[in-house]
């Protein structure tokens, strides 16, 4: 029997991905946790060519966390190296295809070397309007609401602002994902059920799926299989499920 396929007038207009379980994934096959990273970088490749083919507008991927600086230098070096060899070898692609980078988070604390590779894709790819490929890279929620508070009190301080004119709009104007969508489908893998310091302030409003599927296994059938199950939830915005019936919004 075909898979059924999900709703391509009610897709989400912003899907943010948690990419976990490429340790476990590795580990069951006896492998270092390397290999699992790498692996996932193929996933990455999947899942970031079918978010574009479907036409949905912003893709963000948590690659590394503020935390993830704890783990062994050695593992963090690999994945730096993974990092930058997997954008230098993207480039071409993401211009063929209109995807434009950005990459959110303390990229202050990311290596030199990795950070150029960064900026340039950044800048070549920065006019296309295809898909938004966010990288969370450094990244974490609540030292971007911190950097956000920090910038608007300056402001204050300065007297370009007046903190009654602080409201919801001005702190989403200072943060990573200025100007986007937030996320309406939030998906992690692995099989843990936690935000981790993922998009805090965002992902308010997002329907979130939660998959026992190592991200090195996770394919686009899998993030269909997620879409559909994102469109069968009713969003009601803090309505009644009634208004919201009268009124359905897949995007918030
Ligand atoms: C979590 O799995 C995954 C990471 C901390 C890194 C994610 C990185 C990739 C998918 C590859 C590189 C990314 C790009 C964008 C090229 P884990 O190591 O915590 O797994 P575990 O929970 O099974 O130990």
């Amino acid at each position: 029997m075909p898979k059924p396929k999900p709703d391509t007038t009610a897709l989400p207009c912003h899907i943010a991905i948690i990419m976990d379980g490429n340790g476990r994934w590795a580990k069951q096959r006896g492998k270092p946790r390397l290999m699992g990273h790498r692996a996932g970088v193929e996933s990455v490749q999947d899942i970031v060519r079918a978010v574009r083919e479907l036409g949905i507008g912003v893709l963000t991927l948590y690659a590394f966390s503020t935390e993830n600086w704890k783990r062994p230098p050695l593992e963090v070096q690999a994945l730096m190296g993974l990092l930058k060899t997997f954008l230098e070898s993207e480039l071409s692609t993401m211009v063929h295809n209109d995807v434009s980078l950005r990459c959110l988070g303390q990229t202050d604390r990311i290596p030199p070397e990795v950070r150029a590779v960064m900026e340039r894709v950044t800048r070549e790819t920065a006019s296309n309007s295809g898909l938004i490929l966010n990288l969370a890279l450094s990244y974490g929620g609540r030292s971007e609401i911190t950097q956000a508070v920090q910038a608007i009190a300056r402001k204050c301080a300065d007297g370009v602002l007046s903190p009654e004119a602080i409201d919801q709009a001005v702190i989403e104007q200072h943060l990573y994902t200025a100007g986007l969508p937030d996320p309406d489908l939030l998906i992690r893998t692995g099989g843990e059920t936690r935000l981790s310091n993922f998009l805090l302030w965002q992902a308010s409003y997002a329907e979130l799926y939660f998959t026992e599927i190592l991200w090195p296994d996770f394919r686009k059938q899998d993030l269909l299989t997620a879409i559909l199950e994102f469109q069968q939830r009713q969003r009601r915005f803090g309505k009644t499920g009634e208004q919201a019936e009268q009124t359905p919004e897949h995007c918030s």
